[in-house]
């Protein structure tokens, strides 16, 4: 296997950029969600949120098999001390914060006692409205934690873009 691939493959760009669109708009839709009194349309927003939720489930698991069978393009060299490590960090958070929100999600609902379609199966479980609760508590808290790692994510692209003058984004798009 080579050992100095510098791209992503096509399939890590692809599920990168469909987790990309789909959380800049899942995240105000959670936000407006709340906000709504109930209504027919709040019931379709959550079904949709629901829906980009699971999806968002099942690919950052595909994504994380297809990352264990197959090899990312090394990070680059330091450009000061412990760089890779903060790199490294930085992706593996985003990855833990993605399960962490998606399942605390589906364990709300079906704490709730809903029944939830995951696309090949449905599943209904015994309510538990405590633990409902408590999951809901951890997706708020991993929301807030996903949209600061983001937004470090996007910091630490344009940090090696301005000042180390190294353009990484093309490792993720050309
Ligand atoms: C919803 C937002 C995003 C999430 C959850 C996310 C997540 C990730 C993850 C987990 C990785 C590591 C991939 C791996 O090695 O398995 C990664 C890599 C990368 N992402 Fe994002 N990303 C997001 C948005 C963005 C945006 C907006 C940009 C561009 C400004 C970007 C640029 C990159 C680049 C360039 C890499 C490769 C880094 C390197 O080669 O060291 N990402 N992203
Ligand atoms: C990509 C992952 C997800 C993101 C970014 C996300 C984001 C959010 C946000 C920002 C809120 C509002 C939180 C607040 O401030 O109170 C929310 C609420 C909610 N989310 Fe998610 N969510 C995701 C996945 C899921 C999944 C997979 C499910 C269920 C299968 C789900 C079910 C819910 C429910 C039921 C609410 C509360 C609605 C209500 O109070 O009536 N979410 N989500």
């Amino acid at each position: 296997m080579d050992d100095n691939i510098e791209q992503y493959s096509w399939f890590s760009k692809f599920f990168h950029w469909i987790t990309f669109l789909i959380l800049i708009v899942q995240i105000p839709l959670g936000f407006i969600l709340v906000r709504m009194e109930f209504s027919d349309l709040r019931i379709t927003i959550e079904n949709l949120h629901v829906v980009a939720g699971i999806t968002v489930f099942y690919v950052t698991l595909i994504r994380l098999i297809f990352k264990f069978f197959s090899q990312s393009p090394k990070l680059l060299p330091n450009a000061f001390v412990g760089q890779k490590l903060i790199a490294k960090l930085n992706h593996v958070a985003l990855y833990v914060a993605l399960l962490t929100i998606t399942t605390s999600g589906i364990l709300k609902k079906l704490f709730n006692g809903e029944k939830l379609n995951f696309f090949f199966f449905k599943l209904k479980i015994n309510d538990n409205f405590d633990l409902a609760d408590q999951f809901y508590t951890v997706h708020i808290v991993s929301n807030y934690t996903l949209i600061i790692l983001i937004s470090l994510h996007i910091l630490a692209v344009l940090f090696h873009q301005i000042f180390l003058k190294e353009n990484i984004l093309k490792r993720m798009i050309k």
